[in-house]
Formats: structure tokens, sequence, C-alpha cells
């Protein structure tokens, strides 16, 4: 029996681009419009993953954190257990509280089992920046714009799971889960551009050439490579016709939603979600009905 995929989603309606904290963000060209489609935006979101038989936890929005939105960056989550984020930006910090409240109250539910605190000072945001490849049973921690280089350790001893530690290059693509996306069949989505000669080295030591699925600038820059995948569904936002076809010959299907208001704050399909359920051991097809 496998539980059908469980995740938290953040409620938008206090969402808004009101600082800069990355180079897609721009105060200035935000409008309430725009407000009004990211509340269509996540909606569509959570029907797509409810539609493929996920679960969704939903966390009140706070007025004045508006990328709370993005719970990928709360934690590390992964057999129950919970590693806690600390945010760079001091704009993101006043979400440690909430998050922290809100894996207290999923935790007295029974959804998490421990909560686990990253060492005093160390930077690590989250799943964002540490992803669970299923198929090779190790994290990819990506670390350099937001994560310190320190966190690839500690998420190693934390979880004790292998990891492997990818630095980031730009900062448009200032979490790994904006470059790089693992998925299911063992192929991997990401975007070179967004690493350094030494990561793309590691990438390619661990990743066969007939596995690599290369985004190209136009499909990093539709944050497409910020995609949910369970089994061989594939959720993202709207994605170039050329992406469409290179995921369609590795047998996966799309999913596409309008996300463009997140978008205009850097983070999409993945972020936008966390999976509470993550486990390390492999687990049978969690998608019954094809
Ligand atoms: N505006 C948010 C930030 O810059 C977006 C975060 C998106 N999250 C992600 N994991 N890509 O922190």
């Amino acid at each position: 029996m496998h539980p059908r995929p469980h995740f938290l989603m953040t409620d938008p309606s206090a969402f808004d681009v009101s600082y800069r904290i990355n180079p897609w963000m721009d105060p200035g060209a935000w409008t309430a419009e725009h407000g009004v489609a990211a509340a269509a935006g996540s909606a569509a979101l959570r029907r797509a993953l409810v539609g493929l038989g996920a679960a969704v936890e939903t966390i009140e929005a706070v007025r004045g954190l508006p990328d709370l939105v993005f719970p990928a960056n709360a934690a590390v989550v992964l057999d129950g257990r919970v590693l806690l984020a600390r945010f760079r930006y001091p704009e993101r910090q006043g979400e440690e509280a909430m998050f922290r409240a809100v894996f207290t109250r999923l935790k007295a539910r029974g959804l998490v089992e421990e909560i686990v605190d990253l060492p005093e000072g160390m930077l690590q945001e989250g799943a964002g920046d540490a992803i669970w490849d299923i198929g090779r049973g190790h994290f990819w921690v990506g670390f350099g714009p937001r994560s310190d280089r320190a966190s690839v350790g500690v998420i190693r001893r934390t979880f004790d799971k292998p990891v492997v530690g990818l630095q980031l290059a730009s900062d448009r693509f200032y979490h790994l889960d904006t470059c790089f996306c693992p998925l299911s069949g063992g192929q991997v989505l990401y975007y070179p551009a967004g690493f350094t000669a030494e990561a793309l080295a590691t990438i390619h030591a661990q990743v066969a050439p007939a596995d690599r699925i290369e985004a190209s600038e136009e499909e990093a820059a539709a944050l497409c490579v910020n995609a949910v995948n369970l089994d061989r569904h594939v959720v993202m936002a709207r994605p170039p016709e050329s992406l469409r076809g290179k995921l369609a010959a590795h047998g996966y299907r799309l999913t596409e939603v309008d996300l463009a208001p997140f978008i205009r704050s850097g983070g999409a399909a993945y972020c936008m979600t966390l999976r509470l359920d993550r486990a390390s051991a492999p687990q049978a097809s969690i998608l019954a009905a094809e």
C-alpha cells in the first residue's frame, strides 16, 4: 500500500512582488491584476496535483511574507525528518517562525515525525537547494547564491544519505530547483548555464548522456525546469513547444499550468510545493490509475 503523494502549498492571497532579492523580481512592475492571476495560477497547480492523485495541505497566507508561497524553501524533508531552513535575506527570514509552526502542527497530526535545526548561523533554503533523486538514492544539493557550501555535509549527516553537491553559477538560477530536476525514470532535466564547470562535470559523471535532458535558455527562462514530477507525469509552468517534445520523447506526460505571476518572483511549480511524504526507499508506482 502506498499512500497518496502529500504536498504542502500556501494560500497565495498575500503574494506579491514588493522587494527584490533575485533578478526576476521587479516590484515596480507588479499590479493588482497579477495578484488576481496568482490566485488562479495557484488554484490550477493545486488542481493539477490533486488530479494526479495527490493530497495538498495548505499554509495560511501572512501579510508581509509574500514568498511564503514557496514552501519548497521551508525545509528539507525525507523519511519524516524535517530539516528547517534558514534564509539568506532578511526579507524572507520572517518565514522561518511560520514554517516552524506549520511543521509543529504537521508533527502533531503525524504527517512528519521529527523537526531538526541547522547548525547555528548556517544558511540553507530547504528543498529548493536539496532535491532527492528517487532512482539514484541521493540528494542533489545546490549551494552558492543562497545556501552555504557547508550545508552539503549537514544534509548528508542529518539524513544519513549520500549527497552530491552542485555549485550554482548564476544569480538568475539561484536555487538548484530553477535549473535542475531529476525525473523518476533516471533522466535529469537541467540548464547547463546554471552551474559552475565543476558542477557540470559532476552532473555528467553521475548522469549518462542518454539520460541528460538539456533545457535551452528559453525553456529555463520560462522556469519550466522548476517542475513537479510524479512518476511519468510532470507538472510545470507553460513550456515552449521545444520542451514538450523533449519530455514526450522520454515518455513523460506534461500538465501545463499558467504560473506567470510567480515567475515574476523567480518561482514556479516545484518551489510552490513541498513534498511531505518523500521516502528514501524506492516505492512502487504511486499513481495507480493510468
Ligand atoms: N522570490 C523568492 C526568492 O527569491 C522565490 C523563491 C523561489 N523558490 C525556489 N526554490 N526556486 O526567494
